[in-house]
């Protein structure tokens, strides 16, 4: 049950299933856990303290309710606060910061992402096994700042690469760079980028994971690549609509991923 005291909105949702074993915060144009079982939805706008989503393919709306089949009790986050709509780190790791109040077993991260990786295709999906923070902003407070350096935890990486090949879902791994945007990157940045050791780029993640690691959530991140980022004609192309297309079509084998990881 919860450690400290939760919005009053949620707090009798969360009661009624008897806690929250995971959360799971789907990016933009991500469609997935959609068949909760004893579902109910409570819009961000509704959340005391919360404002609502405003990028187009976030819906901005939180489901909290059971697994079908399964025992765990799962809260969706569908859309999150992006540093470039003008929201300061605190919205942005809002909800990381609600999983570790509510003392979840995972935390779970998705996004769109462009790949960093000419031989990927468009709705490739990555685990992260790392990040690189190029955003400038702190994550955590100075008295939180961890020991350790593992933001990913290696359990829940392997339950994903397990269930990944027992589905026959294709999953890389690899290092997200994340950036502030809200402009994509420029051909420079992307050589960059890759020098850095970086295979995916996106906007997100990166305040969260580590606001919900150093207050001991175990979390996990998962990429989908919605476009290539390093070619031509891809980087000439990119729009916001585009990646909330291909995210759309790849929510799918996104959907069973996340069931097979959280049904244990
Ligand atoms: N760059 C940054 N963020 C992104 C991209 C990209 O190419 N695609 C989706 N989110």
């Amino acid at each position: 049950m919860p450690r400290t005291a939760l919005p009053s909105v949620l707090a009798p949702h969360v009661e009624r299933l008897g806690g929250i074993d995971y959360v799971v915060v789907l990016g933009s144009g991500l469609k997935a856990l959609e068949q909760l079982d004893e579902a109910v939805d409570v819009r961000y706008a509704d959340i005391e303290g919360w404002s609502g989503a405003t990028v187009a393919g976030h819906a901005g709306v939180l489901t909290l309710g059971r697994l079908a089949g399964s025992s765990s009790r799962v809260m969706v986050a569908r859309g999150r606060h992006h540093v470039y709509e003008g929201h300061g780190v605190d919205e942005a790791t809002r909800i990381a910061r609600l999983a570790a109040d509510l003392g979840v077993r995972g935390l779970i991260l998705t996004n769109a992402a462009g790949g960093l990786v000419g031989s990927w295709t468009p709705g490739d999906l990555m685990l992260l096994s790392d990040h690189i923070n190029l955003t400038g902003l702190p994550a955590c407070q100075p008295h939180e700042v961890p020991w350790h350096r593992q933001v990913y935890d290696p359990g829940l990486r392997v339950r994903f690469l397990a269930a990944a090949l027992r589905a026959g879902i294709p999953l890389h791994e690899g290092v997200y760079v994340g950036l502030l945007g809200p402009s994509y990157e420029t051909e420079a940045e992307i050589r960059f980028l890759q020098a850095v050791g970086g295979q995916a780029v996106g906007m997100s993640t990166v305040l969260e994971s580590v606001a919900a690691a150093v207050r001991g959530v175990p979390v996990a991140g998962i990429s989908c690549i919605t476009n290539i980022a390093v070619r031509p004609e891809d980087l000439a192309g990119t729009s916001h609509q585009e990646v909330v297309d291909v995210a759309g079509a790849a929510s799918r084998r996104l959907d069973g991923l996340l069931h097979l990881v959280m049904e244990d």
